[in-house]
């Protein structure tokens, strides 16, 4: 069936955008591509993290679809915790102002630490979080993001396990939004205005 949210195509979003129009979206990762991608990273994670039982950070919302899927393939024992942070700007760039708005409850000192992600853009959002995680103390950590979008990137942002890496574009579905809309979309677009 398919998802509500393709209702939201040529539409204009006045309340947030004021002008900023959707003409289309333009399929970027199937299903099976998504899929594929999730498998391998899992393996690779099932690999580097035998006999450490690392704890999952996923970061809300964007990564919710991501984890979700990647957990399902992960088959060392782990647990899951999530943070959320905004960061302000307009909804396309981010000023580099970010602020925690739900912290991990798991104590993170000397634990192995996998941050996961949706995607990385200009890079402020996984420095900020990077730099809050280090100061709980992990044994490791790491970062994980099925995106890791380049065109944009300000600060550097040392990434361990990748899925697509994409040159620009605004991407929306399994779990990336434009002003909420698209999260739930199973597979990955690029959004044309
Ligand atoms: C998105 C994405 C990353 C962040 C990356 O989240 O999920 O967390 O932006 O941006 P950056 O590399 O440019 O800093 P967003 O702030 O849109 O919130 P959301 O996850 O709730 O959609």
């Amino acid at each position: 069936m398919k998802c509500l949210c393709l209702v939201f195509d040529k539409i204009k979003y006045p309340d947030y955008f004021m002008s900023v129009e959707v003409k289309g979206k333009k399929l970027l990762f199937t299903r099976k591509q998504i899929d594929d991608k999730v498998r391998a990273l899992a393996q690779q994670i099932n690999q580097d993290y035998q006999g450490k039982n690392p704890i999952l950070i996923g970061v809300l919302k964007g990564a919710f679809m991501f984890l979700a899927d990647l957990t399902r393939y992960i088959s060392i024992p782990f647990k899951i915790d999530f943070l959320r942070v905004v960061s302000y700007g307009s909804k396309d760039y981010s000023t580099g102002d970010i602020k925690l708005i739900k912290d991990v409850e798991l104590p993170l000192k000397d634990e192995h630490v996998l941050i996961v992600e949706d995607i990385i853009d200009i890079g402020y959002t996984l420095n900020f979080l990077l730099d809050h995680i280090a100061t709980k103390g992990p044994k490791s950590l790491k970062l994980c993001a099925l995106i890791d979008k380049i065109e944009r990137r300000k600060v550097e942002v040392p990434t361990d396990y990748v899925g697509f890496t994409v040159k620009k574009g605004f991407l929306v579905g399994y779990g990336l939004d434009f002003n909420e809309t698209f999260r739930c979309l199973p597979e990955i677009y690029q959004l044309i205005f």
